[in-house]
């Protein structure tokens, strides 16, 4: 009896080589996958060596495997499979290093910009319980870069900061350790700051980890006034 299979349809270009873009089928035995990067890993191992893509941790944690599968951004080794077509293509707004792995640096520099540490009073600073507890949603972000992929606003202004930076950035306006708290403010209120989000809510839906950055961008907003 034939063996049942996963179709998948796979993203590829090379831009060192490449013309144009283009999509890959694949048929990955249903005994050797689970999920899409179970599918992507056998496909490297047993049809193609030379796909590329990210992953690390394969428990839904390092963030590097976020891609756009059937139309929605999800991390491949958390996605499970099904019996129709699945299609997969790169993070958007990023360029294209090659096939599935993008180039992260626009994501980091943005994420670097709004300084996202804690800077400390001198002396011992001691957090309390209920102020840590307000961060929870805040710390689940594993920055995989889906909600700034899925933003509007990150590819038409190359400034803005994205959804994750301010998510990060609201953890960090909220504690109560924080010596910043009004250069962190300047920071958002700037031309390209927290007010060029128009609220759609796409990085809600891209989230694989529910941290609701839109959320986290209203409170921002709210707290200026
Ligand atoms: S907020 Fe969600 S989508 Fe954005 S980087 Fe963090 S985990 Fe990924
Ligand atoms: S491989 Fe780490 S989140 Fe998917």
């Amino acid at each position: 009896m034939k063996e049942k299979t996963y179709k998948l349809s796979v993203f590829r270009f090379d831009p060192l080589f490449d013309t144009k873009q283009s999509f890959k089928s694949f048929n990955v035995p249903r005994s050797e996958a689970k999920t899409v990067l179970d599918a992507l890993l056998y496909i490297r191992d047993h049809f193609d060596g030379t796909l590329a893509f990210r992953a690390s941790c394969n428990q839904g944690r390092c963030g590097s495997c976020a891609m756009h599968i059937n139309g929605e951004y999800g991390l491949a080794c958390e996605t499970p499979l099904h019996p129709g077509k699945t299609t997969i293509r790169p993070l958007a707004q990023l360029p294209i290093i090659k096939d599935l792995m993008v180039d992260m640096e626009r994501f980091w520099e943005k994420y670097e910009s709004i300084k996202p540490y804690l800077v400390r009073h001198s002396g011992e600073a001691r957090q309390s319980f209920t102020n840590r507890k307000e961060m929870d949603s805040m710390i689940d972000c594993i920055l995989c870069g889906a909600c700034f992929s899925a933003c509007m606003m990150t590819g038409l202004n190359p400034e803005f900061h994205g959804p994750a930076a301010y998510v990060t950035l609201n953890r960090f306006l909220r504690d109560e350790r924080d010596a910043i708290h009004d250069q962190r403010m300047e920071l958002v209120t700037g031309e390209n700051g927290v007010f060029r989000c128009h609220s759609m809510y796409n990085c809600n839906d891209a989230c694989p980890k529910n941290v609701k950055p839109s959320e986290n961008i209203l409170e921002i907003k709210k707290n200026i006034g």
